[in-house]
């Protein structure tokens, strides 16, 4: 989604905003733009399209040293070289780059710029504006753009240049992340640490309504109100080569390919000094306390909780209720007596998830994250945090957060059994090491898979996932996958299910992958099958070991049953990303979406 950079210092700044942009395209995003001081004010460059479209028109010659730049994913206006950031104030006098939402935009361009006329459709304009016009009203920079961010509702994190003052960055924050860094004879404003490791790893972390004066030798935070902030910076603990494709050609198949080497980071890192798995004791005391588990997220995540309640119901023996969390934070169902909160977020920026965590600490319930990003939003604003160790996840498809989603959430669940007394028969350490190994041998035999998606995805406009039990929630996702990267309109559905309406979309050659790793149901799976062929489907079966049929097109190495998702997943993220690129498909940075949803 938007990203914000923005520098001052010594140095030229143009090519560390377009350094930092680059870092930032991952997130998904529709144009771009910089503006930067200049001896003759500033100047602004915004292209529609790639970064790449951007350094084309920027002007080589122009040579400053502060400046700020905005990658957008649109919300208000088509994405356009018009609505693109920065934006001006009618003068050029602010310059303005904003993440978020500005719910009540209309409302404040009513009531205060009626006369003013805008160049854009965007809600950013009027922030530029507002200030401009408390300042043509007599107020100090700093007090208009207070004054401003008071009148603002909703969601955002802000960037603004003065003509008239070219040593500073007036840096604002609400509900979207916003960092700032340090270095010695420079300061840096960044929403993801990722796009300043160029020149840093020392950040300064900014809490909501909070605003900061940056110049290149000092960052000074303030409350809205003027109280002066004291905050250490921390260090940024990302390898600056965890962020670069290396050999890959996408950082959709590294990230597939690094789904083993996760497995096992994840096992030692909740490993104790005995070898034993262990979870911080209060989270395991308060989930024992708990009489129901509500499991929020959203896409892959949500997928993933789906799993985690299979996980949790079968070793912990507590029920679990999964939620899409853009529903509900305002269609919030009957909640038990005593409930725990788990909130699943690679990002742990998602809106949607924070609004319900909101929501959840205003009753006053306790609240676990599991993320892959430490000191994000829902990290820090929950009671509890369980990390993925997955390192950075690039592509815009969630691959190894997700696999590593159902490896903590197994450990959880398993330690949570332990506690309560259960009797769990199975060693996790074990097989969680057995799945690493089976997503090896997957992750090194990608022939088969990739014939599959040129035989049955290459040309087809739809595709159906079935799978019964594990299956169909990993079918789930493999449908999500598939569309998102490919465009191909799949759906996911429980096996007995498609006989009570989807069937009838199946015609001749329609693509039906099916999943049968669960031997309970796994003769009513190869039924389904079965009644799907008979009306023209073109059938895919992945099985396991142990529970094949001859034709099954891929055989997954023998795995625990239950821990079946987390292997049974890797063969549809490889579908997926072979029928993209076989269709022509730009894998890492699919149409219309963006890596971290920021806006409800
Ligand atoms: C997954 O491939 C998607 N990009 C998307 O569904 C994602 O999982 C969702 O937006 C939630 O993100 P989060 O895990 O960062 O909260």
């Amino acid at each position: 989604m938007c990203g914000i950079v923005g520098f001052i210092g010594n140095v030229d700044a143009k090519e560390i905003l377009l350094k930092g942009l680059e870092k930032l395209e991952y997130r998904g995003y529709d144009s771009a733009g910089i503006a930067v001081q200049t001896g003759e004010g500033v100047k602004v460059f915004k292209e529609k399209g790639r970064i790449a479209d951007l350094r084309a028109i920027v002007d080589a010659g122009v040579v400053a040293n502060t400046g700020i730049g905005h990658t957008r994913w649109a919300t208000h206006g088509e994405p356009s070289r018009e609505n693109a950031h920065p934006h001006q104030s009618t003068t050029e006098r602010f310059t303005l780059v904003h993440n978020g939402v500005i719910e009540n935009y209309l409302q404040l361009k009513r009531e205060y710029l009626v006369d003013v006329s805008f160049n854009s459709e965007t809600d950013t304009e009027i922030i530029v504006q507002l200030i401009e016009k408390w300042v043509n009203d007599g107020l100090s920079v700093e007090d208009a753009f207070r004054k401003t961010l008071t009148l603002l509702h909703g969601s955002y994190a802000l960037a603004l240049l003065d003509r008239e003052n070219d040593e500073t960055i007036f840096v604002a924050k609400n509900k979207s992340p916003l960092l700032v860094g340090l270095g010695d004879t420079f300061n840096v404003v960044a929403s993801d640490a990722l796009a300043m490791l160029q020149v840093t790893d020392q950040f300064v972390e900014l809490m909501d309504k909070e605003v900061v004066i940056v110049t290149k030798d000092s960052i000074q935070i303030q409350k809205l109100d003027g109280e002066v902030v004291e905050r250490a910076p921390f260090t940024a603990e990302l390898d600056a080569s965890d962020i670069e494709k290396g050999t890959y050609p996408h950082y959709m198949l590294k990230e597939i390919d690094e789904q083993p080497v996760v497995m096992r980071k994840i096992i030692q890192a909740y490993q104790d000094d005995a070898g034993e798995l262990t979870i911080d004791p209060e989270i395991v005391a308060t989930l024992n306390m708990s009489d129901r588990i509500y499991i929020i997220a959203a896409g892959t995540s949500y997928h993933a909780g789906l799993v985690g309640k299979e996980f949790i119901e079968k070793m912990a023996k507590v029920p679990v209720e999964v939620h899409v969390a853009s529903e509900f934070a305002y269609n919030t169902p009957l909640l038990s007596e005593n409930p725990l909160f788990i909130f699943i977020s690679q990002s742990g920026e998602t809106a949607d998830s924070r609004a319900c965590l909101v929501h959840v600490k205003e009753l006053g319930h306790p609240a676990l994250t599991i993320t892959n990003v430490p000191g994000s939003t829902l990290s820090r604003e929950a009671d509890f945090t369980l990390l993925l160790h997955a390192g950075p996840e690039i592509a815009v498809a969630s691959t190894k957060a997700y696999t590593a989603q159902l490896g903590v959430l197994s450990i959880l669940a398993f330690v949570t059994g332990k506690a309560r007394g259960l009797d769990i028969e199975i060693d996790l350490v074990q097989e969680l090491g057995i799945i690493a190994n089976a997503m090896e041998v997957l992750c090194d035999d990608k022939e088969e898979v990739e014939y599959i998606a040129r035989e049955y995805l290459s040309v087809t406009r739809n595709a159906f996932f079935i799978g019964r039990g594990l299956d169909y929630y990993v079918g789930l996702e493999g449908a999500l996958k598939l569309k998102e990267i490919s465009y191909i309109q799949a759906e996911g559905f429980a096996g007995g299910e498609l006989k009570h309406g989807t069937i009838a979309l199946i015609e001749n050659g329609t693509p039906v992958i099916a999943l049968a790793t669960q031997p309970k149901v796994n003769l009513n799976l190869r039924g389904n099958v079965k009644e799907v062929v008979a009306r023209g489907a073109h059938a895919c079966i992945i099985s396991m070991k142990g529970l094949e049929d001859e034709d099954d097109r891929v055989v997954l190495p023998e795995v625990n049953e239950v821990l079946t998702p987390l292997i049974s997943v890797v063969p549809l993220q490889l579908l997926a990303y072979y029928a993209a690129l076989h269709r022509g498909c730009d894998v890492d940075k699919p149409r219309n979406l963006a890596k971290s949803v920021t806006v409800e």
